[in-house]
């Protein structure tokens, strides 16, 4: 892969990159629409990401190029820039804004070329890993000795502010963080993380694409968002919580009347549940216990589709099919919802067959078809080649 960017940049720009970097995708395991409600997540990072070669110019402008977008773009270097219509540029180009304005570094003209295969808007992160590889890109370039989860911290800024999504930290941290054949257990209010080995032993991560595509920011994202918020609010009457993810389901129990809206009632149930579903399935992993870490994802999945309303049936149908074929253990949607992806825990040697009855199965009640594949769990950022 890098030896063709390469070769495309001189091609694109007519000379050779000083720079080439990667970042990977990420999935989560178990713990969603958990992290803007300062609970628990369990991501990993995945070998499919976003590589990103450099050059650095002479000119004053900035250009951008990529390999699965024809849209191109060339900025004059100014102080700050603002969000242009909704092409991926705006990803890295939030990046740069969000970055000079936080550090005081001298800079001049770049050339970007990027290429990824994470496919997008499919619920695998392709955007934080966009917004990741630039800031690592920029941060070892310009030596700005950003720590790493400062390097989250500003990628999410550009996600919320620059883009206009009130994602919580999770991918971009899963992407910044991420560790081959590791699964990261993040607290969302104290970011502090820990990391447990994922051995799969038998089995294999199957990720199923819908190809149902969404954005985030065209989604009910941001009314989940407000919903819980809302519902806190509501239990804030009477307990003194920051977050709905402080509360254990005990204590919820005790307080969900404060909660007289049935749909506010719903998406705090989903939390406060999902939260502990995390808690268990930290042990169940570290344990080794497979069958019933994916028994988890199924009572996951449940509670996303009816109390959190983010599914769908193009993931419902992958997930009921996954429940009745005897060599996946679980399987739950990933990411966001609304469409995107699945996951799976598939028994090794299965993923031929698996694929086949998939496939029939789903195009048969969708119209069209899902696209699988067997991840492995790759390692964050990295550095591929400098001069
Ligand atoms: C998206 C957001 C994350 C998280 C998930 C749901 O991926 O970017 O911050 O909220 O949805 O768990």
């Amino acid at each position: 892969m890098k030896d063709q960017l390469h070769q495309l940049f001189e091609k694109n720009f007519g000379y050779t990159p000083q720079y080439e970097f990667f970042a990977p995708g990420r999935v989560n395991l178990i713990g969603e629409h958990i992290d803007y409600n300062g609970g628990l997540v369990m991501p990993c990072a995945i070998t499919m990401g976003t590589w990103l070669c450099v050059g650095k110019t002479d000119e004053n402008v900035i250009r951008f190029r990529s390999l699965n977008f024809e849209e191109q773009i060339e900025i004059p270097l100014q102080n700050s820039f603002s969000k242009t219509g909704s092409e991926w540029f705006n990803y890295p180009l939030g990046v740069i804004n969000e970055l000079q304005k936080a550090y005081d570094w001298q800079w001049g003209g770049l050339d970007l070329l990027y290429h990824g295969n994470i496919p997008i808007g499919s619920g695998l992160s392709s955007s934080a890993s966009i917004e990741v590889v630039t800031a690592f890109a920029l941060n070892q370039i310009y030596d700005l000795g950003i720590d790493r989860l400062s390097l989250v911290k500003h990628c999410k800024k550009v996600e919320n502010e620059f883009i206009g999504v009130n994602s919580g930290i999770m991918d971009q941290f899963a992407v910044a963080f991420g560790e081959k054949d590791t699964a990261i257990v993040l607290n969302c209010d104290t970011l502090k993380h820990k990391l447990i080995a994922c051995n799969l032993g038998d089995y294999s991560l199957a990720i199923i694409n819908t190809n149902k595509h969404r954005t985030l920011a065209d989604s009910k994202y941001n009314e989940r968002v407000q919903e819980c918020q809302k519902a806190l609010q509501c239990l804030q009457q009477e307990i003194n919580i920051n977050n709905l993810c402080e509360l254990s389901a005990e204590k919820f129990a005790l307080h969900q009347h404060l909660i007289e809206d049935e749909i506010l009632l719903k998406r705090a149930t989903h939390v406060i549940k999902e939260n502990d579903r995390v808690i268990s399935a930290a042990k169940l992993l570290s344990e080794g216990n497979l069958n019933s870490f994916g028994k988890l994802m199924y009572a996951s999945h449940q509670s996303l589709k009816e109390l959190y309303e983010v599914s769908g049936k193009e993931l419902d149908t992958v997930v009921e099919f996954c429940n009745g074929y005897e060599h996946v253990i679980g399987a739950r949607m990933t990411g966001a919802g609304f469409g995107g992806c699945a996951i799976a825990l598939l028994k090794k040697g299965f993923e031929e067959d698996f694929a086949k009855h998939l496939s029939d199965y789903y195009v048969n009640k969708i119209g069209y078809y899902a696209t699988i594949y067997v991840e492995q769990i790759g390692a964050g950022p990295t550095t591929l080649r400098t001069i």
